[in-house]
C-alpha cells in the first residue's frame, strides 16, 4: 500500500502527507478531494464566510524576498488611508451583511498604535464587526493595545517552517529578529484567534518542508489557515531569481494550483474545525475557477476585495492581483454567483473558529 492510500479517518501522519503532497494519479485525487471536502461539509458546513479586506496602507519597512511592497521597491507610489475612508469601507461591508472586515498593510510604524486602535474603536461602535488585523509584526504592547480596543482576530503567515529558506526570504531588521511562531503564540496567549499560513512554491522551498508545515499547522490549533501559491514579482529579489537557494529540481515543490489544492486539502483533514480560506493568489493563477476549486476542496471562506480602486491597484504583493480592476460592489455580486454555482450559500454572522464544547 502506498502512504497516500491513507485517508482521513485515520490520522494522517507526516509520511502520508508527504506522499499525497507528491501524488500525481488523478483517479487517485479525487479521494483526496472528495475526503477534504466531506470534512469541510462535516465540521464547518456549506457556510462560506466572507471577510472583507481593507488595504489600509502599502508602506513598509521590511525587505521580504518576494513581496512587491518591500521597502526597497522604489515602483510603488505608497499610500495610507485615513480613518474616515477605512470606516465607509467598513459600513459597506456592514450594509451587505458580511461578518468581519480585515485590516491588512504592509509593517508600517506610520499607523501609530493608538490611531489604530482608534480605528477598532470606532468599527466595534458603528458597525459591530468582528474586526481582524493583519499588520505584520508588531511588537507585543501593539498587540496588546489592539486586543484591548476590541481587534478579534490576527492573521500573520510563518510563510515556510523551513528555518533556514525562513531567515533567507526575511532579513532581519538591524537589532531584531524575527520570530512569527513567537509572535503567534503571543496572540493566542492575549485572546487573539490566531490565523497563519505558508505560500507553496517558494524558490528552494521542498515537499517536505511543505509536509512540515501542515504537520506545524495541526500543532498551533490556528484558527484561520490560508495556503496561496508563490507568484513570482519582478520588483523583487526572489522574483528575478537572484536569490534562489539551490535545492535539487526533485526536491523543488511546484507553485501550481494542482499542488495548492493538494496542500489546502490535507490542511483540512489534519485541521477539521479550522477556519481555511480559498485565498486571492489562487484566484489569480485561475481566475476562472480558482476560487471555486479551493473552496471545493476544503476552503470554507472567501476574501474579497473592499478597498477603493484607487489604492487597491498599489496594493500589489504580487503581479496581476484578481480584482484589482474590480470595485467591491462588484465583488460582491460575482462572489455570490460563485457560492450559489457550486452549491453553497454565504455565511451570515462572524463566522468565528467553531470550538468543539470542553476544548
Ligand atoms: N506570491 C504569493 N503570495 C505572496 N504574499 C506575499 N508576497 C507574495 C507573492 N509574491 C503573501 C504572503 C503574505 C500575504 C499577505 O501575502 O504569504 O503573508
Ligand atoms: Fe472580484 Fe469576482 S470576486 S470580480
Amino acid at each position: 500500500m502506498k502512504q497516500s492510500d491513507t485517508l482521513p479517518g485515520e490520522r494522517l501522519e507526516r509520511t502520508a502527507i508527504l506522499a499525497w503532497l507528491r501524488e500525481d494519479d488523478p483517479t487517485r485525487l479525487e479521494d483526496l478531494w472528495s475526503a477534504a471536502d466531506e470534512t469541510r461539509r462535516r465540521h464547518v458546513g456549506d457556510e462560506v464566510h466572507l471577510r472583507g479586506l481593507i488595504e489600509i496602507s502599502n508602506h513598509c519597512v521590511r525587505a521580504c524576498g518576494y513581496c512587491g511592497l518591500r521597502a526597497g521597491n522604489r515602483e510603488i507610489e505608497r499610500y495610507r488611508m485615513s480613518a474616515d475612508e477605512i470606516l465607509a469601507c467598513a459600513h459597506n461591508a456592514k450594509a451587505w451583511g458580511w461578518g468581519t472586515v480585515v485590516m491588512q498593510s504592509g509593517e508600517d510604524y506610520g499607523l501609530q498604535t493608538a490611531w489604530i486602535a482608534g480605528v477598532v474603536r470606532r468599527i466595534k461602535a458603528e458597525t459591530g464587526l468582528a474586526v481582524t488585523l493583519s499588520f505584520g509584526e508588531r511588537p507585543e504592547a501593539d498587540l496588546a493595545a489592539w486586543r484591548e480596543a476590541g481587534a478579534d482576530r490576527y492573521l500573520l503567515r510563518f510563510e515556510t517552517s523551513d528555518d533556514e529558506l525562513y531567515r533567507l526570504i526575511h532579513p532581519d531588521l538591524p537589532g531584531r529578529s524575527s520570530d512569527r511562531l513567537a509572535i503567534l503564540r503571543s496572540l493566542q496567549r492575549l485572546g487573539y484567534e490566531a490565523g497563519s499560513g505558508v505560500m507553496v512554491g517558494i524558490p528552494g522551498q521542498t515537499y517536505a518542508s511543505v509536509a512540515d508545515d501542515i504537520d506545524l499547522f495541526r500543532s498551533m490549533d490556528l484558527d484561520m489557515i490560508g495556503i496561496g501559491p508563490y507568484i513570482a514579482h519582478p520588483e523583487t529579489p526572489l522574483g528575478d531569481h537572484s536569490w534562489a537557494r539551490e535545492i535539487s529540481p526533485d526536491e523543488q515543490i511546484p507553485s501550481d494550483e494542482l499542488t495548492v489544492y493538494k496542500a489546502v486539502a490535507l490542511t483540512r483533514l489534519v485541521c477539521p474545525e479550522s477556519n481555511i480560506p480559498s485565498t486571492t493568489a489562487l484566484a489569480t493563477i485561475n481566475k476562472e475557477e480558482g476560487r471555486e476549486m479551493g473552496l471545493m476542496r476544503g476552503a470554507n471562506i472567501v476574501m474579497p476585495n473592499l478597498t477603493p480602486p484607487e489604492y487597491r491597484v498599489k496594493y500589489e504583493i504580487y503581479p496581476d492581483k484578481a480584482c484589482v480592476n474590480e470595485t467591491a460592489e462588484m465583488c460582491r455580486g460575482c462572489l455570490q454567483g460563485r457560492v450559489e454555482a457550486i452549491g453553497r450559500v454565504i455565511g451570515a454572522g462572524p463566522g468565528g473558529r467553531r470550538r468543539v464544547a470542553g476544548s
